[in-house]
């Protein structure tokens, strides 16, 4: 895993790959921060070639830079958000879901999650005045939960003005009401999410990765990819790193992995959406539920967490925890089959 990243490093061929690997330096970010004595020391290569791939390291790896205020704002600018439809869940998100960000839904089973994922990825494709970003989305399935039925359903389900925005976009004749425009509708809103299951921890992490290469792929077209979501983001790494010695690999695992996720919403302006399921009482791993997820390696990104908590019927509490520039507080939504709906 990691030696692929590393090989493509000038100087650094298998051989030196796998000293790296086995002397603990197994990503760009382990590298970037050693020094070329205690490199070459500890992995056994020559002084000068440590400090050739400590520096290409350093270039890679993308550690943060200083930004001047006018060049963090023009970042800024670029924001986009992704609206859930239900207005008073938007403005407590200050509009949507946003990109350049990571939002991690959690909460227990059964308080929406995956339901959330699921309409995100047909409401980024709606044209801009409808609350979308007209953008395609990636599906990291770690679940088995994604249903196209589900999506089919949500479509349906949607505003009468926003079903016509939709077809519009997209130059597909006809009338919402009329069964084969729906279904050409469907289908089309179905091909611009892309879904891949992950079955283990590891092949999550690499499909982050081919996340970012569809991401390059489609970047500069009609229709970039603008959301990527995880669900679940922990599910695997909890199954598979249970005991107390593991926790320490398992954070690793995952920080690597938010990271990947981190590039793609920064280089490609795009919103990363994770779920992580917690027990009503919420779990150890995160601790202290106003925490960020990750710890703060995720640089000058940010992070939003929003907490679901189910209430009376379809109802849903959403609780917004932890945002670096938002106001605390909490809004609700209901799940019908035609999607989440509000109040
Ligand atoms: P876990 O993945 O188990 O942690 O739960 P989750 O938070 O992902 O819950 P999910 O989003 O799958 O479901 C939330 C609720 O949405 C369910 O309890 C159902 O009430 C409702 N729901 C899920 N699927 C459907 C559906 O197809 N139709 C309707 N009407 N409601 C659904
Ligand atoms: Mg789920």
């Amino acid at each position: 895993m990691g030696g692929v990243e590393l090989r493509s490093l000038p100087r650094v061929g298998p051989a030196i790959v796998e000293k790296l690997t086995a002397a603990g330096f197994d990503s760009y970010e382990a590298l970037a921060v050693a020094s070329p004595g205690e490199l070459s020391n500890t992995a056994d290569i020559g002084e000068s070639t440590a400090a050739d791939i400590i520096q290409a390291a350093r270039d890679a790896a993308d550690i943060g830079d200083f930004e001047t205020g006018t060049a963090v704002l023009e970042r800024r600018k670029q924001i986009g958000k992704v609206s859930l439809l239900i207005d008073e869940v938007d403005d407590l998100l200050g509009g949507g879901i946003e990109t350049q960000s990571i939002t991690e839904f959690y909460g227990e089973f059964g308080s929406g999650k995956s339901q959330i994922t699921h309409q995100l990825c047909i409401n980024v494709q709606l044209p801009e005045t409808h609350g979308g970003l007209d953008g395609q989305a990636i599906f990291i399935d770690s679940e088995d939960t994604f249903r196209p039925s589900r999506i089919d359903e949500m479509v349906r389900g949607l505003p009468d003005e926003v079903l016509a925005a939709l077809l519009a976009q997209r130059n597909i004749e006809g009338d919402p009401t009329d069964e084969d425009t729906i279904e050409t509708l469907v289908e089309d809103v179905l091909d611009k999410i892309h879904v891949a299951k992950a079955f283990n921890s590891t092949h999550q992490i690499l499909l982050a990765e081919k996340a970012h290469e569809l991401a390059n792929k489609h970047a500069d077209t009609e229709w970039p990819i603008v959301l990527v979501c995880v669900d679940s983001l922990i599910a695997h790494f909890r199954a598979e790193y249970l005991g107390r010695g593991e926790l320490a690999e398992r954070q690793q695992k995952l920080n690597k992995h938010l990271h990947d996720l981190m590039r793609i919403a920064n280089l490609h302006n795009a919103a990363i959406v994770v779920t992580n399921q917690v027990t009503a009482d919420p779990d150890s791993f995160f601790g202290d539920p106003t925490r960020p997820i990750g710890g703060h390696i995720l640089g000058h990104s940010s992070t939003v967490r929003v907490y679901l908590r189910k209430a009376k019927g379809d109802r849903r509490i959403v609780r917004l925890v932890d945002a670096p520039n938002l106001p605390e507080g909490e809004a609700v939504l209901r799940i019908g089959g035609a999607g989440l709906k509000p109040e």
